[in-house]
């Protein structure tokens, strides 16, 4: 039987051939990669995943399930609120992305209720019904099979648990929209040569921001794998979204 294709940014390609692509990108930009989020975003980032963390609701005590964690912007926030009676599973795909997460989070004095995690969201090697709070940034766009994805994410929150989901989006107006293209297509993969020896995989990340499904469409994703109380919040006209939603 062929295999199912997909995208690679605007190039189509088979399922395992995306998933060896994304594993390059992301082996290729480790290093560089939180200066890079800084340098594209102005900083901006670190608020928009600040909001993020706030909208999980995570209390002392929660158990957090961090997807796609990179290096663990995230889970260092989750880490403080939940506090030693609570736990922080960092995950991701991504080896060398993980291990610099691992090495922030220890260097940081993150420890004691952080656990890490090699896993793919599309297969979470974790009990049902195990976390309170599911969140992954900036990660679903390079899954390939979201849909089985969100279903693993279901599956593995305990009823009434909620899943984050910080992700680019669609901006709101026809002027943002024409800067921002201008931006990520002209100048990001400049940024990405110049400060990570590395065009291709910032082309990479404009391309996947403009496949991403839309706000409307990721809410209706999101309903069909079986949340309810699906709703977002646009931030900076729309560059990004927070999608929340809770299993029943
Ligand atoms: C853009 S980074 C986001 C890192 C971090 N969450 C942040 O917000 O800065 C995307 C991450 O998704 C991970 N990733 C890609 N496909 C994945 C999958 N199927 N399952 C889990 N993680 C995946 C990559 O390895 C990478 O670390």
């Amino acid at each position: 039987m062929r295999e199912k294709t997909t995208h690679f940014g605007f190039e189509t390609v088979t399922e395992s051939e995306k998933t060896e692509k994304v594993r390059g990108v992301f082996d290729s930009v480790a290093k560089k990669y939180d200066l890079m989020n800084d340098l594209m975003s102005f900083g901006i980032h670190r608020a928009w995943k600040q909001i993020a963390v706030l909208m999980a609701g995570a209390k002392v005590g929660s158990k957090v399930l961090d997807i796609a964690s990179g290096t663990a912007d995230l889970a260092k926030k989750f880490s403080t609120i939940v506090g030693q009676t609570g736990t922080v599973v960092v995950s991701d795909i991504n080896n060398e992305m993980l291990k610099i997460g691992r090495d922030r989070l220890i260097d940081g004095g993150f420890i004691g209720n952080t656990k890490f995690s090699l896993a793919d969201a599309q297969a979470l090697p974790f009990y049902d019904n195990t976390f309170d709070i599911v969140s992954i940034a900036f990660g679903l766009r390079n899954v390939t099979d979201q849909r089985q994805a969100l279903e693993s994410m279901l599956r593995v929150l305990k009823p009434g648990g909620k899943l984050v989901i910080l992700e680019f989006s669609k901006p709101t107006s026809k002027l943002i929209r024409e800067l921002y293209d201008h931006y990520s297509f002209k100048l990001i993969p400049k940024l990405g040569q110049v400060f990570a020896k590395d065009a291709s995989s910032y082309k990479y990340l404009a391309e996947s921001i403009r496949m991403h499904p839309s706000q409307d469409s990721l809410k209706l994703m999101m309903r069909d794998a079986g949340f309810v109380d699906n709703s977002f919040l646009n931030l900076t006209s729309g560059i990004v979204a927070i999608h929340s939603g809770v299993k029943p």
